[in-house]
């Protein structure tokens, strides 16, 4: 863990964003692709050859799953989010993008005050959304606990949509923030990536060496040495690996959660090592919280802060750099 940072206090009005001062933009979308993801699980039912040694998810066994909304392919407003995300996330745009990072910290702040922020933030006022972001945070560790699941594994339930908060630290727009990921630099596998049809656009697609099935790796490079398209995942991971204690398996929820062309589609297997079997394992034992809590009756941040506080205090410091 890196020395606690001097905090200076976050003014939160140096962070709205003039086109979407109350967020809502961002909440729309980010509800459209979850719809999809849940919407796909239910339809496609992960059957894995892997051996997985987390016991299966028991809270949402009694659910309907029946009720999410339908994946509807003709979704325009998440067809036009993809088609700009498969436009515009280049290998390019990603090297800069990692790079452009970690500069100069946008704040300094503990985890609890970035969920408020998040919050804040995104102004999740529409009554067609089931939950704010800090109630889906709080709902996604709520379950993990309600399972008996590790602390580290509920706090990683807490934390891992904070990456949110690229969106208010000078992203270009939604494609680089959220969406489901994929690898650029190398061929795309457009038959296990929503929206297959829209990268026509991608300055990368017709590269000669991009447009190849390894691209710039080699097979069996490990996912770890993949450039996943930059977003919400990535920047967390980044964020928790350099400044929390959180166990490998909790990066690896983070950081391929909403890689679902992997996890879930299980493209890119020629890419993998041997510890991206346990990574695997991790994500899919992660998934079903992220996704099907959403239903979950809403949680009372007040009362549930000392409990989550305790547990950011075993494995975060107090102040970390955003
Ligand atoms: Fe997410
Ligand atoms: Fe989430």
């Amino acid at each position: 863990m890196s020395p606690v940072a001097v905090a200076q206090p976050v003014n939160l009005e140096d962070f709205v964003r003039k086109d979407d001062p109350k967020g809502k933009k961002f909440d729309a979308v980010s509800d459209a692709i979850d719809d999809i993801n849940i919407a796909k699980l239910k339809d496609q039912p992960v059957v894995e050859e892997v051996d997985n040694a987390y016991d299966a998810s028991e809270f949402d066994s009694s659910k309907d799953k029946d009720t999410f909304r339908q994946f509807v392919d003709e979704n325009e407003g998440s067809r036009r989010f993809y088609i700009e995300q498969h436009t515009k996330q280049t290998v390019d745009f990603n090297r800069e993008a990692r790079r452009k990072a970690f500069e100069k910290p946008r704040a300094i702040m503990g985890i609890w005050e970035a969920m408020e922020m998040l919050n804040t933030l995104v102004d999740a006022s529409d009554p067609d959304t089931d939950a704010t972001q800090i109630e889906h945070l709080l709902q996604t560790a709520e379950a993990m606990r309600k399972d008996g699941k590790p602390e580290w594994m509920q706090l990683t339930g807490l934390i891992h949509d904070l990456g949110k908060l690229l969106y208010f630290f000078g992203s270009d727009g939604q494609w680089d923030v959220v969406g489901d990921t994929y690898v650029v630099g190398c061929e795309f596998p457009t038959e296990k990536i929503v929206y297959k049809d829209t990268f026509k656009d991608c300055p990368d697609l017709n590269h000669p060496v991009y447009s190849t099935k390894y691209g710039i790796y080699e097979p069996g490079c490990g996912l770890e040495n993949l450039l996943i398209t930059w977003g919400h995942d990535e920047y967390l991971y980044m964020v928790m690996k350099e400044q929390s204690n959180l166990p490998q398996s909790a990066l690896n929820m983070i950081r391929y959660h909403s890689f679902y062309p992997w996890h879930r589609e299980r493209a890119y297997t020629y890419f993998e090592n041997e510890a991206d079997k346990q990574a695997l394992k991790d994500v899919l034992a992660f998934n079903p919280y992220d996704l099907y809590s959403k239903s979950d009756s809403k949680p009372d941040p007040v009362a549930l802060r000392p409990y989550y506080e305790s547990l950011i205090a075993k494995y975060i410091p107090h102040k970390i750099k955003w």
